[in-house]
């Protein structure tokens, strides 16, 4: 299929919305611009593609996606760099992973090319939405989900695939409490971990709001067989700094979501000649690591925050502090450089940035 911008339809809303947005009080994924994009599924086939007033879809109530869960998402953003450009990052990551997540779930994959004109379509109309602000960006959610109405359990043979996007601003939540989780888990070998499936966010609910009750803002995802490897750190992939050296785990389990914010800390580590390495992290080595003083640093990175610092891990009862290493950490050079090639600001070597 050759799909061009041309192959669709823009129905635009006759006033926009921008004018009432509060935007020193913007809230995560609770304002939505102007227009979605939408295409369909059908008779084997994607068609129908549109971009729409942002609104209210109509469903029947035996939407299949409602009762047997084939819904995959994906969550990236666009900024507006220093020269006013705006761009989109590494969207072509997130249109692979979307397609990724679709065969594990037994759905239809996406063109790519749908994907990414579907994208820069929505900006295009939203454009004036991309705050230029220094921290604020464009939340964009992509996501796929089943539209058979049928309560018989089969894929479906009918999809609808949306993008929605919403403005995000420029906060900073501080250094977070985890906990090391070691009786639920969020993935299993030979399960859904590796797709962005909308059940493994429901049932990471019940786990994350237990160790909520007891302080600790996100969860430190261990392997469902032992409990005793180090997966992700909530919806985030997890890096710690031990003796000096990056770490990540390793994503050959099959229980990691492969971040797109994983691959580009990693790869820029390693262009720093910065000693990285991706490999098992067991639960006993963080903790003599944590007591010892070997480990300084442990964040967690994903689109939302980019990254999470950690100042404290709750391990079997003990709480582990970190010291707050400020701009000098690892991390938080990392995060800058990042932030500054989103930004148009540093050169974009990796050739990273899509340009509207
Ligand atoms: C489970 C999980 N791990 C890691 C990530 C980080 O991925 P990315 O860097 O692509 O946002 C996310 C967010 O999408 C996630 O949901």
């Amino acid at each position: 299929m050759v799909f061009t911008a041309s192959d669709i339809a823009i129905r635009q809303r006759p006033s926009s919305k921008l004018s009432t947005v509060n935007w020193a009080q913007l809230m995560f994924g609770r304002t939505f611009t102007d227009h979605m994009f939408c295409a369909d599924f059908i008779d084997g086939q994607w068609t129908d593609f549109r971009i729409e007033p942002y609104g209210n879809i109509s469903i029947e109530p035996s939407l299949s996606a409602l009762h047997y869960g084939q819904s995959i998402f994906e969550g990236l953003k666009a900024f507006r760099g220093v020269d006013n450009r705006v761009r989109i990052f590494r969207p072509e990551m997130n249109a692979k992973r979307l397609n990724a997540s679709a065969r594990r779930m037994c759905m239809a994959e996406l063109p790519e090319s749908v994907f990414l004109e579907g994208l820069r379509a929505l900006l295009k109309v939203d454009s004036d939405w991309v705050h230029g602000e220094p921290g604020y960006s464009l939340y964009l959610r992509p996501f796929l989900f089943a539209t058979e109405t049928y309560l018989g359990i089969k894929p479906s043979d009918s999809y609808r695939f949306m993008i929605i996007a919403s403005p995000v601003g420029a906060y900073y939540e501080g250094r977070i409490r985890v906990r090391v989780e070691q009786e639920y888990s969020r993935a299993s070998a030979g399960g859904t971990g590796t797709a962005k499936a909308a059940g493994n966010y429901a049932a990471s609910l019940y786990p994350a709001l237990l160790g909520q009750k007891e302080g600790y803002r996100q969860l430190i995802w261990t392997d469902s067989a032992t409990h005793t490897q180090i997966e992700e750190s909530g919806t985030m992939n997890l890096f710690i700094v031990h003796n000096g050296t990056l770490m990540t785990p390793p994503l050959d389990s099959n229980t990691i979501l492969a971040g797109v914010t994983r691959d580009s800390i990693l790869a820029l580590s390693r262009r720093r000649g910065w000693e990285t390495k991706e490999e098992t992290i067991s639960v006993d080595f963080l903790a003599s690591g944590l007591a010892d003083g070997t480990i300084t640093e442990v964040f967690g990175t994903g689109t939302a925050a980019t990254i999470a610092f950690i100042e404290c891990i709750g391990i079997n009862g003990t709480d582990y502090s970190l010291s707050d290493l400020g701009i000098e950490s690892k991390g938080a050079q990392l995060a800058a450089e990042l932030y500054s090639i989103k930004m148009g600001e540093n050169p974009d070597e990796f050739g990273w940035n899509w340009n509207l």
